[in-house]
């Protein structure tokens, strides 16, 4: 098999051999370099070729075996298996609103005295929601429209709306017309339905690494093969991109450029005209989840790759979900005319159209310009929310702790010193009643990583600090232990 000629073991390296060799099986099967149901070589063969022991190949085998990327058919041989839906059903759906923790055999039930300290979620706390003036405008729609209200409409979107959002997106200078525009219940049922209209089984998709635990799910759902690029504090590696635009034809690739989520670092509007170019050189599509956009960056206004893509390669993805108010349900997207009858069909197909009354309501929400000011109250909160934050983790965090502070947004990345997992801090940190979330929450393959996000949406600027403190505290007594036996350890009356 020619894809094992490029394998190199480095004997005078401190980890194991049989190690070196699973990482660089596995990264062929992740990369699909090497096929699901393809035969492995014989240990003997691939021993002989690499020029180490048979219990090496043993070992590295038994290992890839345990972790579900080969399968041994007695008898006949070891074969690779299918990965593209591995993790599918452990996959966290909603990490957002509730941060499930099944993969890590906590009991997320057990009672606890003092109230959890939440950095994970970042699904907005309803004391943000407007709901008095939302209730006036949903009265409005009644008394107007009465049953019409209630209607199916066409899948595409209220008309009306759809011309509200093209004046609202003048705004970030993006000109689009009605035709263009299509509301979706929720950014997530957007992705889905790009997907449903894009993804045929086994199409290659890429996404920035990390990214949005939600969308890997609709990806695998799809049977994609799923391509990692990585993303740097100034937006994503066009080095590594362009590389590997060389081996793969993708669909699309999936992106957020700003405040992406989990690291929320930002494309600088070079990167994002050299995305741009590049999706026109090798004929791709860019899909834009622009979660964040409405709120300020600290010194500018934000570009978007939409306001930039003058070849039309750019579907746009708006949730009002992070700003407004997540169980309305509500986003749009904007989408080339070349796959309009594609996302039509798959639109109608997953539930015929978004609420008639919600889609009345949002349009008056926007006629009225309450938007405006909703928009202005939420950035004033999340604003004092985030210079609290970047203080406190000034202060608090350990200087072994690695991070690059985003210029705004709701999320904060950071990095442990190599060799520890953030997995295990996870658990610590939960047994002492703070939530994070561990990178390998927005891995591809769940894999457990030294990185951890932070997020400001679901707790109150009095809580910051005092959290970040612990939390500070927290990391210390990990790193001296080294990382290890924290899943039994609460802290609470010695530390805090
Ligand atoms: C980056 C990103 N995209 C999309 C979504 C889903 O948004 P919606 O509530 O609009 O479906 C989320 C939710 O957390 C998100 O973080």
């Amino acid at each position: 098999m020619e894809v094992f000629n490029d394998i190199r073991l480095d004997k005078n390296s401190t980890k194991h051999l049989y190690l070196q060799l699973f990482d660089e099986i596995k990264k062929l099967i992740e990369l699909y370099n090497i096929k699901p149901h393809t035969k492995l070589p014989t240990i003997r063969y691939l021993a002989d070729k690499l020029n180490v022991n048979n219990s090496t190949i043993v070992n590295a085998y038994n290992k890839l075996e345990a972790e579900g990327f080969i399968y041994k058919k007695i008898g006949s041989g070891t074969f690779v298996q299918d990965i593209r839906n591995k993790g599918v059903k452990k996959q966290i759906l909603d990490e957002e609103t509730s941060m499930s923790m099944d993969n890590f055999n906590i009991d997320v039930n057990a009672s606890y005295s003092e109230k959890i300290i939440n950095f994970a979620s970042t699904a907005p706390m309803p004391d943000l929601f407007p709901i008095d003036d939302f209730k006036l405008v949903l009265n409005e729609v009644l008394d107007r429209d009465k049953g019409r209200a209630f209607t199916y409409l066409e899948s595409q979107g209220y008309l009306d709306l759809r011309k509200a959002i093209c004046n609202y997106l003048l705004d970030f200078n993006i000109k689009t017309c009605e035709d263009n525009v299509h509301i979706i219940s929720g950014a997530q049922q957007g992705i889905d339905i790009l997907s449903k209209a894009l993804i045929e089984y086994g199409n290659v998709v890429f996404t920035e690494n990390p990214t949005y635990t939600g969308a890997i799910a609709v990806f695998k759902s799809r049977s994609a093969r799923i391509v990692e690029i990585p993303i740097n504090k100034d937006g994503i590696d066009l080095i590594d991109l362009e590389y590997k635009l060389r081996s793969f034809k993708p669909k699309f690739i999936y992106t957020m450029p700003n405040f992406q989520n989990p690291t929320g670092y930002c494309y600088t509007t070079t990167k994002m005209k050299k995305l741009i170019e590049l999706a026109e050189k090798y004929n791709f599509y860019i899909i834009e989840d622009d979660y964040l956009s409405d709120l300020h960056s600290i010194d500018k206004p934000r570009n978007t790759l939409k306001s930039l893509d003058t070849a039309d390669k750019v579907i746009y993805i708006k949730s009002f979900s992070k700003v407004f108010m997540p169980g309305l349900r509500l986003a749009f997207m904007i989408i080339p005319k070349t796959i309009y009858n594609e996302v039509i069909s798959a639109k109608h197909i997953s539930d015929i159209s978004t609420s008639s009354l919600i889609q009345r309501a949002f349009h008056l929400y926007l006629e009225k310009k309450i938007w405006q000011k909703h928009i202005e109250q939420v950035n004033i909160a999340y604003s004092e929310r985030y210079k609290t934050i970047i203080k406190s983790i000034k202060k608090h965090m350990p200087k072994q702790i690695k991070y690059i502070l985003p210029e705004g947004g709701l999320n904060f990345w950071f990095s442990l010193p190599s060799g520890y997992s953030a997995n295990e801090l996870y658990k610590l940190c939960y047994k002492n009643k703070i939530a994070i979330a561990p990178g390998s929450l927005f891995d591809v393959w769940q894999r457990d990583t030294r990185h951890f996000r932070l997020s400001i949406a679901s707790i109150h600027n009095d809580e910051i600090d005092s959290g970040i403190s612990k939390l500070g505290k927290i990391i210390t007594y990990f790193l001296k232990n080294n990382g290890k036996d924290s899943i039994s350890v609460n802290l609470y009356n010695n530390l805090f």
